[in-house]
């Protein structure tokens, strides 16, 4: 039989107890204890799992409790230190995202992690749902054709945090799904926003990031919505799609849709685009909770002592990638562009080719 992995959950505010309860429900997870300064907090986990050690003292949590693996859900400023202190007592370690405050205090956990040859991984949730995982699929073997850009609205009323603006709060979740979709790195980005409620921290923001090829990418982000929106169009030169993650069954509908140039034309009266509206269909999608499959991921990578697909090096694109959105919006939406931008190998070897031959054609 497997060997049950000893985890604690340190932060359980809002976030927390879903890792909890997930964590809880899997057969090769023992959840131990868990860990807030908050004692309401406490007493309420208490109350639901009462098998759980429930403590205060971080230091305690991280020696004294017998934990193989700990999960970081506090807001964001503790990451750093907390994921340092429990990859430095020797635990497997998930953080939430975003991962860290600075790409400086990424690099140092990934250097620590690596040289005690541990587990780090970063809860980007949406690379585990299944209609990601299945526009990743419908991409790769090159359905849409060349992707020419992609469009995302993730906006509702609220929740305010207090240490980080809502990019860095929301965007998180597409900047995530978008890398993972084009499989590199943006070139450049910019980022405007506006602080209405509370001083200095933006809680609508308009980002945008730009890719090779003339791809580029918006993600529109607030806590200042009346309605709740979690949208996704991408653009191919084929086929299109629309992700709507809070449809509760058809999430995702591709559109056989698409606009063309004539090759060559002699007079004006011959020169017509041709549209093209084909059929839309909705791909069956098997549904599971994505926080689940992650939380298995992460055990699976402590068995196998293997990276997981949302490593350090993910988390580390993610706030390189919020760092320039920051400086961005502190001068009213100026471009900042990647120096070494180059990023993740191709995933998606399909789409490249089609890439390929679309520019070759012009
Ligand atoms: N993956 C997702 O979809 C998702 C969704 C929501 C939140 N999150 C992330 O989860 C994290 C927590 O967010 P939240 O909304 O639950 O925040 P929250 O403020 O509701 O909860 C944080 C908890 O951490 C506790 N805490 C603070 N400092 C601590 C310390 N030093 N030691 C122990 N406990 C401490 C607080 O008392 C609080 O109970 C954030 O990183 C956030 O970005 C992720």
């Amino acid at each position: 039989m497997k060997k049950q992995v000893a985890v604690g959950v340190l932060g359980c505010g809002y976030w927390g107890p879903l890792l909890v309860r997930n964590f809880r429900s899997l057969p090769d997870c023992r959840l131990k204890a868990v860990c807030d300064v908050n004692m309401a907090r406490l007493k309420h986990l208490s109350t639901l799992y009462p098998d759980v050690e429930g403590m205060t003292d971080s230091q305690q949590f991280l020696h004294d409790s017998g934990l193989d693996a700990v999960v970081i859900a506090t807001p964001v400023k503790h990451h750093y230190s907390l994921a340092k202190a429990s990859l430095l007592a020797g635990k497997h370690t998930f953080i939430e995202k975003p991962m860290a405050s600075s790409s400086a205090e990424c690099e140092e956990l990934i250097e620590i992690a690596q040289r005690n040859g541990l587990v780090l991984m970063i809860d980007h949730t949406f690379l585990y749902s299944a209609p990601v995982q299945k526009i990743a699929e419908i991409v790769q073997a090159g359905d849409l054709g060349r992707i020419r850009y992609i469009n995302c609205r993730r906006l509702n009323l609220g929740l305010f945090q207090k240490d980080i603006n809502v990019a860095w709060d929301l965007a998180p979740h597409d900047i995530s799904i978008i890398l993972h979709i084009l499989g590199e790195f943006p070139t450049a980005i910019n980022c405007q926003g506006n602080a209405h409620i509370t001083p200095d921290v933006e809680d609508v923001t308009n980002m945008s990031l730009f890719f090779p090829q003339k791809r580029f990418a918006t993600i529109q982000s607030s806590w200042l919505e009346p309605r709740k929106i979690r949208e996704m169009t991408i653009v191919g030169t084929r086929r299109m799609i629309v992700y709507d993650d809070l449809r509760t069954r058809e999430k995702i509908r591709i559109y056989d849709a698409r606009v063309e140039r004539p090759p060559h034309y002699d007079t004006f009266a011959e020169f017509q685009y041709s549209y093209h509206y084909g059929d839309s269909y909705i791909p069956h999608i098997q549904q599971e909770e994505p926080l689940k499959l992650a939380c298995q991921h992460f055990l699976d990578c402590i068995e196998t002592l293997s990276q997981p697909i949302t490593g350090g090096r993910q988390g580390l694109e993610m706030i390189r990638i919020l760092e320039a959105a920051s400086a961005s919006l502190k001068m009213h939406g100026a471009p900042m562009t990647f120096s070494n931008g180059a990023a993740p190998a191709p995933r998606f070897a399909k789409a490249e080719e089609i890439l390929q031959a679309e520019a070759f054609a012009g």
